[in-house]
C-alpha cells in the first residue's frame, strides 16, 4: 500500500496525460492500467494502428493509381499482409513504450492490474488498496453492441478485430458510416476488398457538415464503397466462416440480405466503467453510461474526478487529452480549461476531412446570421500536383462581425490545415485576418487563406 496525491485509474490518452501533467506540477502520481501496454484504446486499438494501415494502404492506392502518371512505372506493389500487420503492430510498440518511457521520466507509478474504488479515497488493484486524495476515472469507451449481433472479432469483428484480421477478406459488410466505418473501409477497400457500408440515416458521418457530408460520399463512391442507405440491420448470421446480413429499408420496409467474409460493427462506442463500483460510492451516471461531471471534472463524489470517454463529449483522444491536463490543473489547485467550441475532428481517409465549431446546418437552427468562403482544391496548384484536387474549404464567419464560427475541409492534409482555423478561432480571429496573412506558394494552406479571401471580396484563383 502507498499513499499518492493522485491515483489514476486508466491509462489512456486521457488517464497518461493527466498523469505527467500532475506529476510535472509535483503532485506524487500513479496510474492504474490493467493492459499490457500503456496508451489506452488510442495507442493499442485505435487511432494509432488504424492509421497506420490507413498510411500503408494509402501507399498501395497511390502506387496503383498516380505513380505511373508521374512517370514511376514498373510492377505495381502486391500485399503481404502478415508483413503489414507487424509493420502496425512495431508502430504500436513504438508508441506505447514510449508513454512508458515518459511514466519513468516523470516518476508516475505504473500500478499494473485493474483498479476499483472501494471509497473514497482508495484504490484497490489486485489485492492491494491504495490511498489517494484525489482519484481521477479514465477508464474509456468500448464498442456497443447491436441488438442481434454476436461478434467474435473474427468474422464478425469491432474495430480491434477489423485491426487484425486473418487475412484480407474478399467481401465486407460495414455497419455504421460513423468515423471508424469509414476509416477501416477505406483500408480494405484500397487492399481489394468489396465494401459495402449499411448505413441507418439517410447521411454518413451524422453531425458534420452536410455539403461536406454529401461530396464526402460521393468521394467514397468513386474509390469504391458501396453504400445502403436509410437501413436497419436486422440481424447477422454466422455460416461457417462467412456471415449473413439482414437489414431493413427503412422507406419501404423492404427487407433484403448480403453475403460477407466480414462483417465490421462500427455502429459507436460506449463508455466503459465496468467494476469501478460507481454506484455503490454514489457516483451518478446517465442513462448511456457517462459519468456525470460539473465544470471541474468533479463527479458528485468529493476528490472522484472523471475525463475522456468516459464522460460526456465528442469520442476523441485529443479531447481526453485536454481534460486530462485541465484537471491536473484542478487537482493542484490552479485553473484548467478546455474549451469545447473549439474541439477539432478529423477523419483519416484519403482525401481527409476536418472539421471545427459550427456548421452550417447548427448557425441556421441558431438563427445566426452568417456568410460562407469556400475554395476548391482544383485552384490549388500543389494539390493538383499531388492528384488531389477533390475537396474545398469551407469557412463560416458571422455575418455582421467576420468572426470565424466554424470550417470544414475535404482535401489533402485537412486533418493538418484545420489547425491554423483552431488558433484563429481561440484568439476570436476574423476571416479577414486569415485573408491579410502571408501564406506560403505553393502549401494547401493556399487554400484555407482563398476560402478566407473568399468570406469577403472575393478568392483570387477561382
Ligand atoms: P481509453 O483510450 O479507452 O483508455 C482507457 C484505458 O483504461 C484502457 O487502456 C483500459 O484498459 C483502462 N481501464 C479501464 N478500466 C480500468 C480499470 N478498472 N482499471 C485499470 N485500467 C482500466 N480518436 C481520435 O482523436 N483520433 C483518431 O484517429 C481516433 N481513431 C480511433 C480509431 C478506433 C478504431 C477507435 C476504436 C477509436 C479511435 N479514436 C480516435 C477514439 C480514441 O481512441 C478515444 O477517444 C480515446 O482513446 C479516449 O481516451 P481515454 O483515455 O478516455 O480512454
Ligand atoms: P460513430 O458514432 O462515428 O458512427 C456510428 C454510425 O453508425 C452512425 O452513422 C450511426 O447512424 C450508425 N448506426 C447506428 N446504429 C446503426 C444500425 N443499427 N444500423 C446501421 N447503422 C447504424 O461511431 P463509430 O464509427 O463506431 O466510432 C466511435 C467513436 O470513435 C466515435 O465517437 C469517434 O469519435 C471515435 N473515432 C474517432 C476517429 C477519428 O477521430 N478519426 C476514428 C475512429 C473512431
Amino acid at each position: 500500500m502507498a499513499n499518492y496525491d493522485v491515483i489514476i485509474i486508466g491509462g489512456g490518452p486521457g488517464g497518461y496525460v493527466c498523469a505527467i501533467r500532475c506529476a510535472q506540477l509535483g503532485l506524487k502520481t500513479a496510474c492504474v492500467e490493467g493492459r499490457d501496454t500503456l496508451g489506452g484504446t488510442c495507442l493499442n486499438v485505435g487511432c494509432i494502428p488504424s492509421k497506420a494501415l490507413l498510411h500503408a494502404s494509402h501507399m498501395l492506392h497511390e502506387a496503383e493509381h498516380n505513380f505511373a502518371k508521374m512517370g514511376l512505372k514498373g510492377k505495381s506493389p502486391s500485399v503481404d499482409w502478415p508483413q503489414m500487420l507487424a509493420y502496425k503492430d512495431d508502430v504500436i510498440g513504438q508508441n506505447t513504450k514510449g508513454i512508458e518511457f515518459l511514466f519513468k521520466k516523470n516518476k508516475v507509478d505504473w500500478l499494473k492490474g485493474w483498479g476499483s474504488i472501494p471509497e473514497a479515497g482508495k484504490v484497490k488493484v489486485g489485492d492491494e488498496v491504495h490511498e489517494a486524495k484525489a482519484i481521477v476515472i479514465a477508464t474509456g469507451s468500448e464498442s456497443s453492441d447491436l441488438p442481434g449481433v454476436e461478434v467474435d472479432e473474427k468474422t464478425v469483428v469491432t474495430s480491434t478485430g477489423a485491426l487484425a484480421l486473418g487475412k484480407v477478406p474478399r467481401t465486407m459488410v460495414v455497419i455504421g458510416a460513423g468515423v471508424i466505418g469509414l476509416e477501416m473501409g477505406s483500408v480494405y477497400a484500397r487492399l481489394g476488398t468489396d465494401v459495402t457500408v449499411v448505413e441507418f440515416l439517410d447521411q454518413i458521418t451524422p453531425g458534420m457538415d452536410l455539403e461536406i457530408c454529401k461530396t464526402f460520399q460521393r468521394t467514397l463512391k468513386k474509390q469504391g464503397l458501396k453504400f445502403i442507405m436509410g437501413a436497419a440491420v436486422q440481424s447477422v448470421t454466422k455460416q461457417r466462416a462467412k456471415a449473413k446480413v439482414t437489414y431493413k429499408l427503412r422507406k419501404n420496409d423492404k427487407e433484403d440480405t448480403l453475403d460477407a467474409d466480414v462483417v465490421l460493427v462500427a455502429t459507436g462506442r460506449r463508455p466503459y466503467t465496468e467494476g469501478l463500483g460507481l454506484e455503490a460510492l454514489g457516483v451518478t451516471v446517465f442513462p448511456r453510461g457517462q459519468i456525470q461531471t460539473n465544470d471541474h471534472w468533479e463527479t458528485d463524489v468529493k476528490g472522484i474526478y472523471a475525463i475522456g470517454d468516459a464522460i460526456e463529449g465528442p469520442m476523441l483522444a485529443h479531447k481526453a487529452e485536454d481534460e486530462g491536463m485541465a484537471v491536473a490543473e484542478v487537482i493542484a489547485g490552479r485553473k484548467g480549461h478546455v474549451n469545447y467550441g473549439v474541439i477539432p475532428g478529423v477523419i483519416y481517409t484519403a482525401p481527409e476531412v476536418a472539421s471545427v465549431g459550427k456548421t452550417e446546418e447548427t448557425l441556421k437552427e441558431e438563427g445566426r446570421a452568417y456568410k460562407v468562403g469556400k475554395f476548391s482544391f482544383m485552384g490549388n496548384g500543389r494539390a493538383k500536383a499531388m492528384f488531389a484536387g477533390d475537396g474545398f474549404v469551407k469557412i463560416l464567419a458571422d455575418a455582421e462581425t467576420d468572426r470565424i464560427l466554424g470550417a470544414h475541409i475535404l482535401g489533402p492534409s485537412a486533418g493538418e490545415l484545420i489547425h491554423e482555423l483552431c488558433v484563429a478561432m481561440e484568439f476570436g480571429a476574423s476571416a479577414q485576418d486569415i485573408a491579410l496573412t502571408c501564406h506560403a506558394h505553393p502549401t494547401c494552406s493556399e487554400a484555407v487563406r482563398e476560402a478566407a479571401l473568399a468570406c469577403g471580396d472575393g478568392a483570387i484563383h477561382s
